[in-house]
């Protein structure tokens, strides 16, 4: 039974910052952002654009660009660290805006980045399943990274939304649903208490951890993957694949990841300078580097980070990739942690719009950090504003969605200039 990616897109803010100025800005060497995190640009969110905003664009957008029927989806699962409420989640808000029916399940995952991977997963089993009787899934991945200004962190953050369309016509990728990995252990390494807007990070830990559940996940799809009698106990599990897609909080660290993943096949660890470590690197910026443009210029998208990285895959790939086999590892702060495999379908790159992403990142505006500073702050006040309508034309914003503040308790969306209450 074929399963898997039958279309995906995206949205990010209308405004973004470049990454030297951050650096000269904050006393720091540039070469540390542009190289040692490997860090361009950054998307920052105007207080018009929240996470409901940016799911709803990329939705939108999916359903436009594959031509997709609103009534075709029974399942809509959204993925987020960037809740908007305890209780109300943001697939509620969703699922009005983009006109879904009402015999559709709905509800929000939090597991940090991992929660919109735990999506896709929910939804092959769904699909799998059988229940889904023709219908379709919708994961949407929407966050906003948000540390504090002058941290480390801060060159980390980034904000944007994918939204992916999973069913029986894999016109992109088939989903490799037999075998899959996961690790899960309880780690304070990232986490963002209940009345705070930034996270809270143990940056150089958080590292150890995700090179650690990368560890734990590749380990456990192997030992699936033999127990199934689908993998032999000495297979590399990467060395058929036509690009490795990571987690992406900055370039660099799927950089560390790449690495790890070969020294796992490997069964060593490989000394820096080495000729082996020399290719290890070679073999990311084969396999790994060219489908991070998007992350490098947006920034870190904690749920959507992996999923940007594989949509800039499609978009590039070339016919040569039809058939081979990608790897996906996503990794939640807490942490979660999961491993898969996938297969580029025929027909793929007809499908993707070509270099639409690079159109979509051109078209974006150029802000100095003295903006990006007033921007922050005018978003860390803005949920408590009771009355007080937040106006697009003061962010020079040119959005159809927008999120214009709070009235009654209640957040106030407009769609195409028709306001939602
Ligand atoms: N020129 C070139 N490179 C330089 C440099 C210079 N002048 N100065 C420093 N560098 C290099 C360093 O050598 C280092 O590279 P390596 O890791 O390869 O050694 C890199 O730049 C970063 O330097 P530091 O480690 O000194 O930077 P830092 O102390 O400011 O912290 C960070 C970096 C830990 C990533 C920090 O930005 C942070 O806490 N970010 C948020 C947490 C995060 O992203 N963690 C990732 C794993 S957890 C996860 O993935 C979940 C999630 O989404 C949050």
């Amino acid at each position: 039974m074929q399963i898997g990616l039958e279309g995906i897109a995206f949205d990010i803010p209308e405004h973004f910052i470049d990454m030297r100025e951050l650096a000269g800005a904050r006393g720091v060497d540039p070469a540390k952002y542009l190289q040692g995190l490997g860090q361009l640009e950054m998307a920052v969110a105007s207080p018009c654009e929240d996470s409901v905003v940016l799911a709803a664009g990329a939705g939108r957008r999916l359903f436009a660009n594959f031509d997709v029927d609103p009534s075709s989806i029974s399942l809509l699962i959204v993925g987020t660290e960037t809740g908007i409420d305890h209780s109300l989640s943001i697939a509620s808000y969703l699922h009005l805006m983009l006109g879904l029916s009402d015999d559709c399940r709905i509800f929000e995952i939090k597991q940090a980045c991992y929660g919109a991977m735990a999506g896709v997963a929910m939804g092959i089993n769904y699909l799998l399943s059988g229940k889904a009787l023709g219908k379709k899934v919708l994961v949407v991945a929407t966050d906003i990274a948000r540390y504090g200004q002058g941290s480390s962190g801060e060159a980390t953050q980034g904000a944007g939304a994918v939204a992916l369309l999973l069913s029986h016509q894999p016109r992109l990728v088939e989903w490799e649903a037999r075998i899959d990995g996961y690790y899960a252990r309880h780690v304070m390494d990232f986490w963002r208490p209940l009345d705070a807007q930034e996270a809270c990070v143990e940056g150089h830990y958080s590292i150890d951890c995700y090179l650690a559940a990368l560890e734990g996940a590749y380990r456990h799809y192997k030992a699936n993957g033999v127990r199934a009698g689908l993998m032999e106990v000495k297979e590399d599990v990467q060395k058929r694949c036509v690009a490795c897609l990571y987690h992406v909080p900055y370039v660099k660290m799927a950089q560390k990841a790449h690495i790890k993943l070969l020294e796992l096949e490997a069964g060593c660890a490989f000394e820096k300078e080495s000729p082996v470590f020399a290719a290890a690197r070679e073999d990311f910026c084969r396999r790994t580097l060219p489908f991070l443009e998007l992350n490098s210029r947006v920034g870190n998208v904690y749920t959507a980070s992996l999923f940007l990285s594989l949509l800039n895959f499609l978009e590039i790939a070339t016919q040569e990739a039809v058939g081979k086999e990608l790897s996906l590892f996503s990794y939640g702060s807490g942490c979660g942690a999961e491993f898969v495999r996938a297969r580029v379908s025929v027909g793929a790159t007809k499908w993707m719009q070509k270099d639409s992403f690079r159109t979509r990142l051109a078209a974006r505006r150029l802000i100095g950090i003295g903006r990006y500073e007033e921007m922050a702050t005018a978003c860390r006040g803005r949920d408590k504003e009771e009355g007080r309508v937040y106006l697009p034309e003061k962010w020079n914003l040119t959005r159809s969605e927008l999120y214009l503040g709070v009235k009654g308790r209640k957040r106030v969306y407009a769609i195409d200039g028709k306001i939602l209450e």
